[in-house]
């Protein structure tokens, strides 16, 4: 269990944001497979003041995902006030504010891990997202932009002071984008800088690397992002490591109902038309490392509707049986 101001999760397990990923649908399947709490993707402050449709889209919410957090970017204190306001209005249980986004489009117009170099307008962009809204607020932040100026530290403190409920740390420069190691030395210390909840991010490949997160850092809650892609079973996988039951594997009847709910559940959320082509990359994603994958994904761009997926799927998991579970 993990308490964040007023919101009080399941547990301490946490879905990242990730841009083009966590979606309506694979929010609410992560938290049907363990997550305590799911992220949107980052939402940009002046798409949601500015009222661009798409953006607004982005709020979109379905009871059984819930709590659900809403992350917002942008570099003003205002803008990021009144987008706030609109997110809490539209279901946000809780408002996250990015300060690791590496991207030039991003960080070029001082938001993301811009941010990271200049603690006096996080201070300005957290307070006046904390005065503006009415539930638990957080950040999620990296070790700083560049390993000259690993300024994490001073952040996290930052944010604390502020009065945020809690923060994320991600400890890679934002030069690093996603290569090297994530240095979890660096969770343990913001827990002791800040003095509010820490949720560790960074490298939980399987279930065993979120209690070693835990154990060496003594974080609060533990974020998982890129392994959640494909191996949405993770979150349950840690619960069943935690309580000294054998993290299971899906089996492959689970794996297939799994991926055609995913289909059902795009459908519902973008229509029939879109879910084939954004089934595509998330196909690739489950089958990775699976027996006869190549052939499988060969042939998914024939995939139309829901029953196309369901006969490639019924062919492939069938020679999988005849193989045995993997
Ligand atoms: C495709 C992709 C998109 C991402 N989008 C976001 C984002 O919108 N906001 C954010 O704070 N972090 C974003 N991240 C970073 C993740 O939230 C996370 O910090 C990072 O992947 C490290 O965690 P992991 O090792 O568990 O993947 C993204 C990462 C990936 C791979």
């Amino acid at each position: 269990m993990l308490r964040i101001g007023t919101v009080t999760l399941e547990n301490h397990l946490v879905l990242a944001p990730m841009a083009g990923i966590t979606n309506l649908p694979f929010r609410t399947l992560a938290r049907r497979l363990g997550a305590g709490l799911v992220t949107t993707e980052m939402v940009s402050a002046m798409g949601l003041t500015m009222g661009h449709p798409r953006t607004r889209s982005y709020l979109r919410s379905w009871s059984d995902e819930k709590p659900l957090a809403v992350q917002l970017f942008g570099a003003g204190p205002r803008s990021m006030a009144e987008a706030a306001r609109i997110a809490v209005e539209a279901g946000a249980d809780i408002i996250d504010i990015n300060m690791g986004c590496p991207v030039r489009k991003v960080a070029k117009t001082g938001a993301g891990a811009a941010l990271l170099d200049h603690p006096e307008r996080v201070a300005e962009i957290v307070t006046a997202v904390r005065l503006a809204c009415t539930v638990p607020l957080t950040a999620k932040i990296r070790a700083g932009w560049a390993p000259e100026r690993p300024t994490g530290l001073e952040i996290a403190r930052v944010i604390a002071d502020c009065e945020a409920d809690a923060v994320t740390v991600h400890p890679r420069f934002a030069t690093q984008r996603y290569t090297g190691r994530a240095d979890w030395r660096l969770i343990g210390a913001g827990k002791g800088a800040a003095r509010i909840p820490v949720m560790g991010n960074g490298d939980v490949f399987r279930a065993e690397d979120a209690l070693r997160m835990r154990a060496e850092t003594g974080c609060d809650g533990v974020m998982i992002g890129r392994s959640a892609v494909g191996n949405p079973w993770i979150f349950r996988q840690v619960l069943d490591l935690e309580a000294g039951r054998e993290p299971g594997e899906p089996t492959l009847s689970e794996r297939r109902a799994h991926i055609l709910e995913h289909y059902r559940l795009l459908a519902r959320a973008v229509g029939e038309q879109r879910a084939p082509y954004m089934m595509r990359g998330l196909l690739l994603a489950y089958t990775k490392g699976l027996p006869y994958s190549s052939r499988f994904r060969g042939r998914i761009t024939s995939i139309k509707d829901f029953d196309t997926l369901t006969e490639l799927m019924d062919d492939y998991f069938e020679t999988l049986e005849g193989e045995g579970e993997p």
